[in-house]
């Protein structure tokens, strides 16, 4: 079983595009694991407790569970509209993962991991955290980062983090796929060293902060917001689930076979899921063998500069889907960044992208392709006569650059992936130039010919329907209805091989799946 999940989104405001890329990157590679053949989970939701939910609800006056309700709607209405595939969906304030953060913190209390002390120090209200001297800057002040910070004494739970460290160290020295890439595995390790064990606080008073999940052994307090947020990728898989909960199975979901995905952006790895949860799954009892492989993206920047409500940069994803079509966001938001780097946002460069690879190129295949066998051979694909060094070399191609599509995908490389993708399409857009069909078709004795030229641009066109299905599921199903092949978007990795168009079949007629975006910047 292949067990993907994203971090799960705050709801204290609406989705930006930094959010839409980490659901369509982790969309696209749950689909490619069924598109492989593979039983997948992928998980994703919203994380709707803390103290940034509590204090926007009573500015606005209203209830935090009103709150998040509307809010949570937001993304799930984007959701749908990208078209994201997930199987689960984790809100923390369902009763399933209340019941189980409760459990856990029993379990961790029994087992003498947790413990009460009173703590006086710098407190973050918008990282809903304390602050240690390391956290100051340069100048010694806490920077802007932090938003407002105050002093407070306060007594609290605290967990005994400092007790996993030395083993964490040496889990991720040991494991080469704990973190991808791995340079974010230098960063984690490099932060450890910094900063050596200290005990992490999971509790707030609830005359602070209501809005969480009550500490069941000690209920003036709630759980930190980060401990309850870490605990969606088993709450939401069954751990310790009651029978009927409609909830996964989670031994068939948590498995040392094919370790569970966490897909977060950069920002998180350091402390929250790196150590934070590393460290809580080692205290439950979690070995080595059954550690989530943590997948960090890099994030989507504004001319170099983070999006933000203050610099008012803030990319709406929603009003891009409108302008621009799903398909032009979803494949840009993977093509234009690599997994695990920072690239910069520019709607010239989605037009750009989108126009060139798709409508261009993608566009140009499948509309030439249809339109010329429909022309010169009624329609009717047969193989003709024998292959020359062209047609041999057209199918080494997309063997190719399917072969570095897959290596690509199963490495988390989208952007690689749909290059590897481009390349074979290209391809095919020279191997039709240089044969010119429409020259060819001028004298009937090159029939033979002909045929075996437009064979070999359905049969790869077939191919492309197949592999783009992962990350354009419409147009791909566009495409083999065109081909008159709808059979083709039920197809698995496994079952590609030269051949998916059969002798004598009739294929459809082409209408345009990537119309040309025209704007007046592009
Ligand atoms: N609620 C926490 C995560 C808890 S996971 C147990 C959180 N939420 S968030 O809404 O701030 O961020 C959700 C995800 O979006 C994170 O993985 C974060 O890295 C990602 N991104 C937020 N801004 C981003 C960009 N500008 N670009 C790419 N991804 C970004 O953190």
């Amino acid at each position: 079983m292949f067990y993907i999940t994203t971090a799960i989104d705050y709801t204290n405001g609406a989705p930006h595009i930094g959010h839409a890329y980490e659901k369509v990157l982790a969309d696209v590679l749950a689909r490619y694991r069924r598109l492989r053949g593979d039983d997948v989970q992928f998980l994703t939701g919203v994380d709707q407790h803390g103290q940034k939910v509590q204090q926007t609800a009573e500015r606005l006056g209203i209830d935090p569970a009103e709150f998040v309700r509307g809010i949570t709607t937001k993304f799930t209405d984007l959701w749908s509209t990208l078209g994201i595939s997930h199987d689960g969906w984790a809100e923390t304030t369902d009763p399933r993962h209340k019941a189980c953060v409760q459990a856990i913190l029993q379990a961790l209390k029994d087992q003498g991991q947790l413990y009460k002390k009173t703590h006086r120090g710098h407190y973050s209200v918008r990282q809903e955290q304390f602050l240690t001297d390391r956290d100051r800057d340069a100048s010694g002040a806490f920077g802007a980062e932090w938003g407002e910070v105050v002093e407070i004494e306060e007594e609290n739970w605290y967990f005994k983090l400092s007790e996993h460290t030395d083993w964490l160290r040496g889990y991720l020295k040991q494991s080469a796929d704990a973190v991808l890439p791995v340079f974010r595995k230098s960063e984690l390790l490099n932060a450890l060293d910094r900063n050596p064990g200290t005990d992490l606080c999971i509790s707030r008073p609830k005359d602070r902060l209501h809005w969480g999940i009550e500490i069941p052994f000690d209920t003036g307090f709630v759980t930190y917001v980060w401990f309850d947020a870490l605990i969606n990728y088993v709450s939401f898989a069954g751990f310790r689930a009651q029978p009927d909960a409609g909830l996964p199975d989670f031994s068939k979901l948590w498995t040392a076979d094919e370790r569970p995905v966490h897909v977060i952006g950069k920002d998180i790895l350091v402390p929250a899921h790196g150590i934070y949860w590393l460290c809580m799954l080692h205290a439950l009892g979690f070995g080595d063998a059954v550690m989530p492989r943590l997948i960090v993206h890099g994030w989507w920047n504004i001319r170099g500069e983070k999006m933000s409500k203050s610099l008012g940069n803030i990319i709406d994803p929603d009003e891009l889907a409108a302008r621009f079509g799903t398909a032009a966001l979803r494949y840009y938001l993977v093509r234009d960044i690599v997994t695990g780097k920072d690239a910069d946002f520019d709607a010239e460069r989605l037009v750009m992208l989108y126009n060139t690879e798709l409508a261009n190129e993608l566009g140009n295949l499948c509309n030439r392709a249809l339109n010329m066998s429909r022309r010169y051979t009624g329609g009717v694909v047969s193989r003709g006569g024998p292959f020359d060094d062209a047609d041999l070399a057209l199918q080494s191609s997309l063997f190719d650059s399917t072969a570095a599509y897959k290596s690509a995908m199963d490495q988390f490389d989208v952007a690689a992936a749909l290059e590897a993708f481009g390349s074979h399409v290209h391809h095919c857009n020279v191997y039709a130039e240089r044969m010119k069909p429409w020259e060819l078709a001028k004298d009937s004795a090159n029939q033979e010919r002909l045929a075996t030229v437009l064979q070999h641009l359905v049969e790869s066109l077939a191919h492309a329907a197949v592999l783009l299905g992962p990350v354009l599921p419409e147009a791909s199903s566009m495409i083999a209805e065109q081909l008159a092949l709808p059979q083709l978007t039920g197809l698995q990795l496994p079952d590609l091989h030269w051949g998916l168009v059969a002798e004598g079949h009739q294929v459809g007629s082409p209408s345009p799946i990537f119309p040309k975006i025209l704007t007046p910047e592009a």
